[in-house]
């Protein structure tokens, strides 16, 4: 699963770092954040990174130019934290007079994200690779146009903080681009194999964390606007499968909106959903608030088959399903 989208901050920065002085121990911070890694590892990693990745990086093609098409016209100083091997500068750092700063405590990435800037066109002196963690960045408040992280939140020490100091270097009214991989829904078959994998991958993946609810770390990180979309492209599935599912998404509208772009015409959406009850809805109602504690957010009384009755679906068919006690 993933947590994608686009999101412009209110014009509000929390000051963590003055306004006309880098911070002083960034050196500490990255060695308190991102301990140095054995030389091989570093190395080991970046080229992994650099090679494993471009199946991934096809097959998300499509979406990527949809989502780097946001900073058309509108970012000239961008920031991308975790820059890695700079898989996305190809996307947004060939429209004339951008600067990019590429964070990444690797510095074995380097390399990679320097060949990458030169084949996207940037000028030498229009790009940095920094040296640093995104829980302590190198820049001053409000002095980028544009952040970019592509699968880097499940990687950093402290997610909050990196989501801080990314409203911190914003200037009002900047971008927020990102591409992360999140925990999937409590409880389900998917999120169990991420629990027994994640130590492992943490090892081999230099820290990266499968089972993070990174979407809601963004959205409760006070941007306006977050949108979270499917990385997909419009009309490409012939078929959309969710059960048990608007229960617990943040918004339930905005989630058939998106089964509905990311269908083929004359697709078909399956789902099986639990809805609020009609003499059951007293009781429903008073567990609700437990229910979304012990349940990741799921919500007991919501009206989803109205919901998904309204979207515009055409020939929508209810089936409902009761459980009845043997006799
Ligand atoms: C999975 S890679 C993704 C790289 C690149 N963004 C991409 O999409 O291919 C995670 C990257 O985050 C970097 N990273 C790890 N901890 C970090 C931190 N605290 N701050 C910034 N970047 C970090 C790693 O060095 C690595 O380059």
């Amino acid at each position: 699963m993933a947590a994608v989208g686009a999101a412009a901050l209110l014009p509000s920065h929390p000051s963590h770092a003055s306004d006309d002085s880098f911070p002083t121990d960034a050196m500490a911070m990255l060695n308190r954040f991102h301990p140095p890694r054995p030389d091989w590892y570093a190395e080991l990693y970046a080229t992994a990174m650099n090679t494993s990745m471009k199946s991934y990086e096809a097959e998300i093609e499509g979406y990527k130019s949809e989502l780097f098409a946001n900073l058309r016209g509108q970012a000239k100083q961008i920031l991308e934290i975790g820059i890695g091997t700079g898989p996305n500068l190809k996307y947004y750092a060939s429209e004339g007079g951008t600067s990019v700063y590429g964070v990444d405590p690797n510095r074995k990435m380097e390399k990679y994200a320097q060949a990458a800037a030169e084949a996207a066109g940037l000028p030498p002196a229009n790009f940095k690779f920094l040296h640093a963690v995104s829980e302590s960045l190198p820049l001053r408040d409000a002095s980028v146009d544009a952040v970019i992280g592509t699968l880097v939140l499940c990687s950093v020490a402290d997610v909050n903080l990196a989501l801080q100091e990314i409203r911190r270097v914003l200037k009002p009214g900047g971008l927020y681009l990102f591409v992360e991989h999140v925990a999937a829904t409590d409880g389900t078959v998917l999120r169990f194999v991420q629990q027994l994998l994640d130590p492992l991958q943490q090892t081999l993946a230099d820290g990266c964390h499968l089972t993070r609810k990174t979407g809601k770390d963004i959205t409760e990180a006070g941007f306006s606007n977050v949108s979270e979309s499917l990385p997909l492209r419009d009309a490409s599935v012939d078929a959309v499968i969710g059960t048990l599912v608007l229960c617990s998404v943040a918004d339930v509208n905005l989630t058939l909106q998106e089964v509905r772009k990311v269908l083929k015409p004359g697709g078909i959406y399956l789902f099986v959903e639990h809805v609020a009850a009609a003499v059951l809805r007293f009781v429903q109602g008073l567990l609700d608030p437990l229910q979304q504690m012990l349940a990741d957010g799921c919500h007991l009384t919501r009206k989803t088959g109205k919901n998904i009755t309204e979207e515009g679906f055409s020939n929508v068919i209810v089936i409902k399903l009761y459980y009845q006690l043997p006799r």
